[in-house]
């Protein structure tokens, strides 16, 4: 049986997975409601919250504080299988929330053996749920949730990262790429969830920056891109 499969993290994240929904469905129903009207996909919806980030980050995030943003069920399995095939023992995660992704990824880290992840996360009243719910799943002495800006508190990673999962302010994808990339061994994966940002995907995906890089299937229209560090 793995991590996942356990009774107290499966329990976990079925409830955490319904919290979420109680809490974010009125604003997913919202932002689709905003997308049908403007006749405009989902890029340019995005373009709108890159654009009100680059005003002022923090009050965005704020008014997300009680929202759990989370990857889905299918999403979270993914990042498990990713981080498995790639026996990752190092882990960086940018945008940590409620800590959903983020007990994907341990329970990946304990199956391959041990490991750490460094998470990261803006607003402090998350920070907070998000470690206890590593507790309640048994994964916390894996993962270390660094409260406050990813630029700053990613500086120092302490050594060659395995996967680097993005999924924080849109408009930090390809600063906090730039951050980590000289840290990121070859055969890296990257995983970059609601990567709408043109620059971060025309960068990853110019071999030039020593990334391959394309569009994933799962969750489409939620802007997934799949990178691997080629050198
Ligand atoms: C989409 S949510 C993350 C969801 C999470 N990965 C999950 O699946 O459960 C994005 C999170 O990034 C956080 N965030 C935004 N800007 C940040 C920054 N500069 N540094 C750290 N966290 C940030 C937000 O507060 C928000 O909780």
């Amino acid at each position: 049986m793995n991590t996942l499969e356990t009774e107290i993290v499966a329990g976990l994240l079925d409830t955490l997975h319904r919290a979420a929904h109680e809490a974010d469905n009125a604003h997913f129903e919202q932002v689709m409601t905003e997308i049908e009207a403007s006749g405009a996909g989902a890029q340019q919806w995005a373009a709108k919250l890159l654009a009100d980030e680059k005003t002022g980050l923090r009050p965005v995030y704020q008014g997300y504080a009680d929202h759990f943003l989370s990857v889905s069920p299918e999403y979270g399995q993914f990042l498990y299988a990713m981080a498995r095939a790639s026996k990752a023992a190092r882990i960086v995660e940018f945008g940590t929330s409620m800590g959903i992704s983020t007990i994907y990824l341990a329970a990946a880290l304990r199956d391959n053996g041990g490991g750490t992840l460094i998470g990261s996360e803006l607003e402090p009243g998350k920070v907070a749920r998000a470690r206890g719910h590593l507790e309640a799943a048994g994964l916390a002495d894996l993962v270390e949730v660094r409260e406050g800006d990813a630029r700053e508190t990613l500086a120092d990673v302490g050594g060659a990262v395995d996967l680097l999962l993005i999924d924080g302010a849109f408009s930090l994808y390809l600063p906090v790429l730039k951050l980590i990339g000289p840290h990121l061994r070859p055969g890296a994966i990257v995983l970059g969830e609601n990567a709408f940002d043109p620059e971060y995907q025309a960068y990853v995906r110019d071999p030039a920056n020593g990334y391959f890089s394309q569009a994933l299937a799962i969750d489409e229209g939620r802007g997934n891109e799949f990178t691997v560090r080629i050198r």
